[in-house]
């Protein structure tokens, strides 16, 4: 049986942990309502896609519609919250997304992630000359900072969406609010 979500709950990880994914799930057991940050920015700024956004403007003018497409958020209930991989390399963000609701960093290996995220081409920050490379040190800056806003962390490697999401809503109606 499902119970209504009381708390927001956020989504952080790299590129290629499902956040997308196990947020739709968890937003259906626990009849919450699902936002993705990068949908949201790009509703926001006229329906340009993010590869679009980067080409046009940069990363930088992306991270500010990404953190304002954050705090837009703050207040509101019953959300269960998808955020772009780099979401926490602005270090404002962080108690912003504390504040949304309960966080939650899906983790897996480097291995996996690559395999993941190598199997589409809409990811502008791994369009570099070694995108293998690249999801490397990106992991390895931002791990901490994943690390350092988490309330909980799934290493989803060997685990389904929905064994993932299970976990989620299992741990959310444990939690008092
Ligand atoms: C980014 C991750 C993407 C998107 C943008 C930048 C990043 O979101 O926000 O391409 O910096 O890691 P996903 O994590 O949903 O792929």
């Amino acid at each position: 049986m499902s119970v209504p979500v009381c708390e927001n709950v956020v989504l952080v990880g790299f590129m290629g942990s499902g956040k997308s994914s196990v947020g739709r799930l968890i937003a259906r057991f626990l009849h919450g309502r699902f936002v993705d940050t990068d949908r949201l920015v790009v509703d926001r700024t006229g329906g340009r896609e993010i590869t679009v956004i980067f080409a046009e403007h940069g990363e930088a003018w992306f991270r500010q519609e990404e953190s304002s497409a954050l705090l837009s958020l703050i207040g509101g209930s019953g959300l269960v919250v998808a955020t772009g991989g780099g979401i926490v390399t602005v270090p404002e963000n962080l108690p912003a997304l504390k504040k949304l609701g309960f966080v939650v960093w899906l983790t897996a290996g480097e291995e996996v992630i690559w395999e993941r995220v190598s199997r589409n081409k809409r990811r502008p920050l791994l369009h570099t000359e070694n995108p293998r490379e690249t999801v490397r040190t990106l992991l390895a800056r931002r791990n901490p900072m994943y690390e350092a806003v988490a309330d909980l962390t799934i290493d989803t490697s060997e685990l389904t969406h929905s064994e993932v999401a299970e976990r989620i809503c299992r741990r959310m109606r444990e939690v008092p609010v």
